[in-house]
C-alpha cells in the first residue's frame, strides 16, 4: 500500500482529522446534525467531530461497526478504535498492582493475552496499555494502576504486557499496546494526581524513565505524553522528553498520542498562550495525535499560513497514524476482529475466570497470621462475614467494560462454601470515604460475631477511592472501619482483615486487632472465589509487596530503595537520639516493606556463596551467587527470591538496596533447592552526573532473602 501516495491526495482538513481523536459517543450528531454531547462542549463543529481518525471510549462490537460503517458511507480512510483495557476487557484480573504482586511475569502475560482476545472481538484496535508509571506515594490514586515503586519490577511487568497485547501481531486477537504515562506521571508532588513533577534529571533517569524505555524495547506501538508538566513543561509540549529522548535517543519511531485534553490543558498550566500555541508547540515536540482536544484541527491551517508549522511535520503525523491502521489491516477489514457473538462468548467463559481465580490467588499477600489462617473448611466453621465490603464484588478502577455486579461477594461464596446456616453477615459500617461509626450497625456485627469460630471483616477502599483523581491525604481505613473492628475484636477473638485496597493503606490501626491481614488488592471478577481457596488452604500465598506500606500517611513519599544520608537512623525503635534522620514520632520503616509477604509455610535461606569476589570490568565476566532455599515448614509454599545490589561508594551517592533480579520456586514441606543468579556488570550500571550510563569500579553489597529487609549479604568488587 502506498501511504505516501493517499497523504499527497489528502486535503489538510482530511489529514488534521487523523490527527484528532474523540470519544464515540462525540460521533453521535442528532439527526439535524448538530454535534451533541462531549463534542460540543469542545465547540466542534458537526463536519469536525466526524471526520475525526480515530476514537475511544466506546461500549463494545455493535457499536463500534455501526460507527465505522457509517463513517465510511462519507470517508475512505477507516476509524481506529482505541481503549483503555488495563487489566481485562469484561472479565476482570486483579488491579495492575495487584498483578505486580504476583512477580509473575508469565501471569501478566496470559492475562494479558485474555483481555486481548475479549478487547478486539469487542471491536478494540489498540488498547491505552501499559501503565509503568513509577509511584513512591500511596496518596497517589493510580498506584492501582501501576507496578509500584521498584524501576526494576517495573520493566518486567512493563515488558510482560506489551508481549501479552501484541504478541507477535500475527494473531487475530493481538492488538497494539501504547505504553503511559510518559513521563514520570507517578512522580507529582505530594501524590495529589496532573499535580506538577519537581525532579532531578538523574532520579529521572535512574527511577522513572527506565519502565518506559522497556515498553518501548519490547516494540510497544504507542507511546502516551501525561497531563504533568515534568520540572515546568507539560510533556506533550516537552520537546526535550518527547523528540530527543524517546524519538532520537530510544529511536521511536511510531505513535505519540496525547492524554485527554492534555494538549488542551497547557494554557491552564500557564504554558500556552492559546490553542494555537498549544498546537505548535505539542506537534514540533512529537505529539501526532490530539485526544479530546481540537487544537490541532482549529489552529495548525493559521500555523502552516504562517510558516510556524510545516506540512512535512504534518505528514510525518499522518504517515505514523496510517501506517498503523494498515498494519492492523484495517483498510482491508476496518472491522477487523469485531464480533459481537464471539466476544459474548468469551466474556465469563469458564477458562477466563479460571485463569482470572489463579491472578486473584497470586496477587494477594497475606500480610499478617497469627495461626489463624487457613481455616479448615472440612470442620465447617461458623463465620461471620461483615465490613462494608463483604458482599460486593470489587473490581477496581480502569475495569473497562467490567461489571462489579459479576463479581460474586465474599458472604455469598463463603455461604457456598459451608453452607448458609454456618455463615453470618454484617455490613457494620457503611463504604463511604470518611464513613463515622454507626453505633447500631456496630452493635448488630458484635452480636453476630459472638460464639462464631471466625469472622472475616472486609475493610479498605471501595474501586472509586483510588485510580485517577483518587487521591487521598489520609490513607487509613475511615473510622467506621476501625471501630468495627475494635469492637468485633471485643467479642471474637479470630479476626481475619481482608484489606481490598488501589494503593498501600496505613494498616498499623488495623494490625494491632488483626489475627491476620489479607491484601487483596482489587481482586477482580474472582476475587471472593479466590479469597476461599486461600482462607481454607486449597491455595498458598505467593504474592509480596510492590510497593512499601507505609506505618502512617506522615512517611509518604515511602520506598525501599532509598539513600542512607549522612546521618541514619540506625535503630529504628529508638527515639532517644537527636540529629539524625528520623520523624520525632513515627519510625522510619514502613509497617510492611516492599517485597514482603507472608505464605502458610515458612522457608530458611543460607548465607550466599559467590563464585569468585571480584567481577573483571571486561565484557562476558560475571560472578554465581548461591544461595539454598529450603521449605522449613509443613505444606507446599512458593519462595520469592530476591537478589539486591548497593553500590557502596560512587560518583553520584546510590540507594542501599536495589532489586536486580527474583525467583519463584514451589517447594514441598522439606524440599531444599538451590537458587543461583548471576551477576553481570550491567546490574551495576547507573546513571552519572553527566547522565551517562556507568558503571565504576570498587566494592558492592549484594543481598539474597525473602523481601527488601534482608540482612543475607555477601561482598563483591568490580575491577
Ligand atoms: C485518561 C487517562 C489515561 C487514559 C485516557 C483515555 O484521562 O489519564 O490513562 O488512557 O484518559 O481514557
Amino acid at each position: 500500500m502506498n501511504i505516501k501516495a493517499i497523504i499527497s491526495e489528502m486535503t489538510l482538513e482530511e489529514k488534521l482529522a487523523q490527527m484528532s481523536q474523540f470519544n464515540a459517543n462525540c460521533l453521535d450528531t442528532t439527526a439535524s446534525g448538530e454535534v451533541t454531547g462531549p463534542a460540543s462542549e469542545l465547540n466542534l463543529t458537526a463536519s469536525e467531530v466526524k471526520a475525526t481518525g480515530s476514537v475511544l471510549n466506546f461500549t463494545g462490537a455493535l457499536e463500534m461497526i455501526r460507527i465505522q460503517e457509517k463513517f465510511l458511507e462519507n470517508y475512505s480512510i477507516p476509524l481506529l478504535f482505541m481503549q483503555d483495557v488495563i487489566h481485562g476487557y469484561r472479565t476482570i484480573y486483579p488491579i495492575p498492582l495487584g498483578m505486580a504482586a504476583s512477580f509473575d511475569t508469565d501471569l501478566v502475560k496470559r492475562c494479558s493475552t485474555m483481555a486481548a482476545k475479549e478487547a478486539s472481538a469487542s471491536g478494540v484496535h489498540v488498547t491505552f496499555t501499559p501503565m509503568v508509571d513509577i509511584v513512591r506515594d500511596a496518596r497517589w490514586g493510580r498506584c492501582m494502576e501501576s507496578a509500584g515503586e521498584d524501576t526494576y519490577l517495573g520493566c518486567v511487568m512493563a515488558r510482560a504486557q506489551v508481549e501479552g497485547f501484541q504478541g507477535d501481531f500475527k494473531k487475530p486477537y493481538n492488538i497494539p499496546a501504547c505504553v503511559k504515562h510518559f513521563a514520570a506521571y507517578g512522580a507529582a508532588v505530594a501524590g495529589r494526581d496532573y499535580n506538577a513533577v519537581e525532579i532531578g534529571e538523574q532520579p529521572l533517569f535512574e527511577y522513572y524513565m527506565p519502565p518506559y524505555k522497556a515498553a518501548v524495547d519490547a516494540g510497544v506501538e504507542m507511546v502516551m505524553t501525561s497531563f504533568n508538566t515534568t520540572n515546568g513543561i507539560p510533556s506533550s509540549a516537552n520537546k526535550w522528553l518527547v523528540d530527543e529522548i524517546l524519538r532520537k535517543e530510544w529511536g521511536f519511531d511510531k505513535l505519540i498520542i496525547s492524554d485527554y485534553n492534555a494538549i488542551g490543558e497547557m494554557q491552564m498550566h500557564g504554558y500556552s498562550s492559546g490553542e494555537k500555541q498549544s498546537a505548535m508547540e505539542a506537534l514540533s515536540a512529537g505529539t501526532d495525535i490530539e485526544m479530546m482536544s481540537s487544537t490541532f484541527l482549529k489552529s495548525i491551517p493559521a500555523l502552516i499560513d504562517e510558516g510556524k508549522i510545516t506540512m512535512e511535520q504534518v505528514d510525518r503525523a499522518v504517515e505514523r497514524i496510517l501506517r498503523l491502521k494498515e498494519k492492523l489491516g484495517l483498510f482491508k477489514n476496518p472491522y477487523k476482529n469485531a464480533d459481537a457473538k464471539k466476544a459474548e462468548r468469551l466474556y465469563l467463559s469458564k477458562p477466563h475466570k479460571a485463569l482470572c481465580k489463579e491472578a486473584a490467588e497470586k496477587a494477594a499477600v497475606l500480610l499478617k497470621n497469627d495461626g489463624v489462617l487457613p481455616l479448615n473448611k472440612d470442620k465447617k466453621p461458623s463465620l461471620l462475614i461483615a465490613g462494608p465490603y463483604a458482599d460486593m464484588g470489587m473490581i477496581g478502577f480502569w475495569s473497562c467494560c467490567g461489571r462489579e455486579d459479576e463479581a460474586k461477594g465474599v458472604y455469598t461464596v463463603f455461604r457456598k462454601a459451608l453452607g448458609a446456616r454456618k455463615v453470618a453477615f454484617a455490613k457494620g459500617a457503611d463504604g463511604a470515604l470518611n464513613a463515622e461509626p454507626d453505633k447500631a450497625m456496630i452493635l448488630e456485627a458484635k452480636r453476630r460475631a459472638r460464639n462464631k469460630d471466625a469472622v472475616i471483616l472486609c475493610l479498605g477502599e471501595a474501586s472509586g477511592m483510588s485510580g485517577e483523581g483518587n487521591s487521598r491525604a489520609n490513607i487509613e481505613p475511615s473510622e467506621a472501619q476501625l471501630e468495627l473492628l475494635k469492637a468485633v475484636k471485643s467479642v471474637n477473638d479470630k479476626v481475619i482483615v481482608v484489606i481490598y485496597s488501589g494503593r498501600p493503606l496505613a494498616l498499623t490501626k488495623v494490625e494491632k486487632y488483626a489475627s491476620a491481614i489479607i491484601e487483596m488488592w482489587q481482586p477482580g471478577t474472582m476475587g471472593a472465589e479466590a479469597l476461599s481457596s486461600l482462607v481454607f488452604g486449597e491455595a498458598n500465598f505467593e504474592g509480596r509487596l510492590p510497593q512499601s506500606f507505609p506505618r502512617h500517611v506522615g512517611q509518604c513519599p515511602i520506598y525501599y530503595n532509598r539513600m542512607n544520608t549522612g546521618r541514619p537512623k540506625l535503630d529504628d525503635g529508638d527515639f532517644t537520639k537527636m540529629y539524625i534522620s528520623q520523624y520525632l514520632d513515627v519510625e522510619n520503616t514502613p509497617l510492611y516493606p516492599f517485597g514482603y509477604g507472608l505464605s502458610y509455610t515458612s522457608f530458611s535461606v543460607s548465607p550466599i556463596t559467590l563464585s569468585k569476589s571480584a567481577l573483571c570490568e571486561n565484557e562476558g565476566d560475571f560472578i554465581t551467587a548461591s544461595v539454598t532455599v529450603k521449605n522449613t515448614g509443613k505444606v507446599r509454599g512458593v519462595a520469592n527470591i530476591q537478589l539486591y545490589i548497593r553500590d557502596l561508594v560512587a560518583s553520584v551517592v546510590r540507594p542501599v538496596k536495589e532489586l536486580k533480579a527474583f525467583k519463584k520456586l514451589s517447594l514441598m514441606p522439606g524440599e531444599e533447592k538451590t537458587v543461583d543468579f548471576k551477576i553481570e556488570k550491567d546490574m551495576l550500571a547507573f546513571y552519572n552526573r553527566e547522565l551517562k550510563r556507568v558503571c565504576e569500579k570498587g566494592d558492592f553489597m549484594l543481598f539474597i532473602g525473602q523481601d527488601s529487609d534482608t540482612a543475607n549479604s555477601a561482598k563483591f568488587s568490580l575491577v
